[in-house]
């Protein structure tokens, strides 16, 4: 299937754009990702020979850029939850000139669908000239960071031809998911009990992100008011906050419209005084211990004018159908992988959004598919 992936990246398939075709390739590219981490026949996620021992690393630096960046950032909310690592944290363009005090036999984990972008590369090679092991995950797999790290966890996405990234974003978080495993079994923070629960949850994702699409035409519907807005506001608190980030990211980037993302708990700090009827708000707030924060942060909004655009679940979808204009009930999943079924909803919004605006939204202006210099 492999094969298949990458001799079908040479058409659309019958789609209107590779970012639509890459869209439908969520269920297929994280079932290929999980077949080459997990045994199937004892369901243990497997990694190969690691340049360090997860058991005994102090902590973990992951750095990466634009999407990928939001994607370390999701897998810095499961390492630090599950795996109990204390993990630094930054952009690329920024750790490679900051010279952090990293912590000596720290892990570095570098994110990058191309393996060539110059800032994670820099970063990279700033890590291993202080001395630290470099795992990365990537997507091209004979690239320059392939050659220079230690360790690369392959994410089986197949090419991906649309600049906005998709399917290779959802293809990082499996690897990541399945790295967090490995590391809470081998910190013993994830008993054997823990750890098929994280793995079941896993091996169901691939049906449930293709049943996410079951709901395009509300999306759609959604859509039409984000494409009349001039500026949009992405909220999300715990990892559905890396979410609202690559929502906003996408939408930015496909459609020109702008759009920022902030942890729902900041609204008070400032983004509220952004808020009236030309604002839409674009929420990730899937049930769970965060869901009645963030509603309340969503009625505040709403006091103030907003027009609310929820992202949720069954069980969130009642309480915010009474305040949004329009709630997407995405399929329940365990609250371990909600990110990746929320992403493929926020992204599916981005590309409907940039059909009304008729963008070009395989090749949106100014940018590369791997920026390659500064
Ligand atoms: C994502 O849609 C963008 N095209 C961009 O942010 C991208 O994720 C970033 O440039 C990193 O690229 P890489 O994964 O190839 O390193």
């Amino acid at each position: 299937q492999v094969t298949a992936l990458i001799a079908g990246a040479v058409g659309k398939d019958g789609y209107r754009h590779y970012m639509e075709k890459e869209l439908h390739e969520h269920p297929l590219v994280i079932g290929q990702t999980l077949q080459r981490m997990v045994d199937p026949a004892t369901r243990k996620v497997v990694l190969p020979p690691l340049p360090c021992d997860l058991a005994t690393i102090p902590r973990g630096v992951i750095t990466a850029c634009g999407s990928a960046y939001y994607a370390g950032m999701i897998g810095r909310y499961w390492l630090e939850e599950i795996a109990r690592l204390p993990i630094d944290i930054d952009v690329a363009s920024e750790l490679r000139y900051r010279n952090p005090p990293l912590t000596p036999g720290s892990l570095g984990m570098l994110i990058s669908q191309s393996g060539e972008t110059a800032d994670t590369l820099a970063a990279l090679r700033a890590l291993k000239a202080i001395g630290l092991p470099v795992l990365s995950v990537l997507n091209a797999e004979h690239s320059t960071m392939a050659r220079e790290s230690d360790l690369v966890l392959g994410t089986v996405a197949g090419p991906e031809i649309s600049v906005a990234s998709t399917k290779a974003f959802t293809a990082q978080l499996t690897v990541l998911a399945c790295l967090t495993i490995a590391m809470g079994r081998a910190r013993g923070t994830l008993d054997e009990a823990g750890e098929d629960e994280l793995v079941t949850a896993l091996l169901d994702l691939p049906g449930k992100a293709a049943e996410v699409f079951s709901h395009q035409a509300d999306i759609r519907k959604m859509a039409g008011i984000v494409a009349e807005a001039r500026d949009v506001l992405y909220l999300g608190r715990g990892s559905a906050y890396p979410v609202a980030m690559e929502g906003a990211l996408k939408l930015k980037e496909i459609s020109y419209i702008h759009a920022e993302a902030y942890a729902a708990g900041e609204m008070k700090h400032g983004p509220i005084s952004l808020i009236d009827r030309t604002v839409p708000i674009v929420a990730t707030i899937p049930s769970g211990p965060l869901f009645e924060k963030t509603l309340s942060n969503l009625q505040e909004a709403k006091a103030r004018g907003g027009r609310l655009l929820a992202f949720t679940d069954e069980a969130g979808a009642e309480r915010l159908s009474a305040i949004a204009e329009h709630t997407i009930a995405l399929p329940e999943v365990h609250p371990f992988v909600t990110p990746v079924i929320q992403t493929i909803g926020v992204q599916i919004l981005a590309y409907e959004t940039a059909l009304l605006k008729g963008t070009d939204v395989d090749q949106p202006r100014n940018l590369a598919k791997s920026v390659t210099v500064e």
